[in-house]
């Protein structure tokens, strides 16, 4: 099959403190928004591939039975179940595990959660695209941020794109109170 470049984007919603769930690991339905879910559900649709956590895959159910690789530490070799391919990326390059899959894959999209949106902020297979979507007006205090730096080091999601070298390149208002921001890598 002749090998296309990939196109990776990360997709996550957060509120004013950039936290993606609440303090229990959840997330609320205050991040929850209609014209939100309808730029995320396109942004799949158009993907061939959704790349998700093992926690997240395991709360939010496949509807639409999309092809999904599932981040876990609990395997070496990757794992396939229908359209679902489990992976270890501490064993396998991403570019080797696409192979499970019966279809040659271009875009991919990240829908985290937090340790997968890290694991992809920097790194040889590295986000395209990354799009933080917010609620105006939401705050999850305790919550699990968006990046570990978040949550670690109390840094604000701008401030972790921008020390790891992404520029926001555009800035779209979805509703009242929504917005949607594209960051991108410098080089
Ligand atoms: N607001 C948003 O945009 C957004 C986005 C995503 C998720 N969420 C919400 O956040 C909550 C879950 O997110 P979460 O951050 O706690 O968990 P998560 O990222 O969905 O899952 C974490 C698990 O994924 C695996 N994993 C992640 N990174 C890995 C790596 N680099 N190498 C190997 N395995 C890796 C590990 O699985 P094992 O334990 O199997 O080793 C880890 O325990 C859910 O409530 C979900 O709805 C919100």
């Amino acid at each position: 099959m002749e090998s296309k470049r990939l196109e990776i984007s990360g997709y996550a919603v957060v509120g004013d403190d950039d936290r993606i769930a609440d303090a229990s690991g959840m997330m609320p339905d205050s991040l929850q928004n209609d014209a939100e879910w309808e730029f995320f559900q396109a942004a799949l649709d158009e993907a061939e591939i959704t790349i998700i956590g093992r926690r997240s895959h395991d709360a939010v159910p496949n509807h639409k039975n999309r092809r999904r690789l599932v981040l876990t530490t609990k395997i070496r070799s990757p794992e396939t179940h229908g359209n679902v391919v489990y992976w270890n990326p501490n064993e396998a390059p991403l570019t080797s595990v696409l192979s499970s899959f019966s279809t040659n894959a271009r875009k991919l999209a990240v829908v985290g959660g937090q340790q997968v949106f890290d694991h992809f902020l920097t790194g040889p297979t590295r986000f395209d695209h990354f799009y933080l979507s917010r609620i105006e007006g939401v705050t999850l205090p305790g919550g699990r941020g968006v990046f570990g730096a978040v949550t670690q080091n109390g840094l604000t999601a701008e401030e972790v794109l921008v020390r790891a070298n992404y520029l926001k390149k555009s800035h779209q208002v979805l509703a009242t109170k929504v917005t949607v921001a594209n960051w991108e890598p410098l080089s």
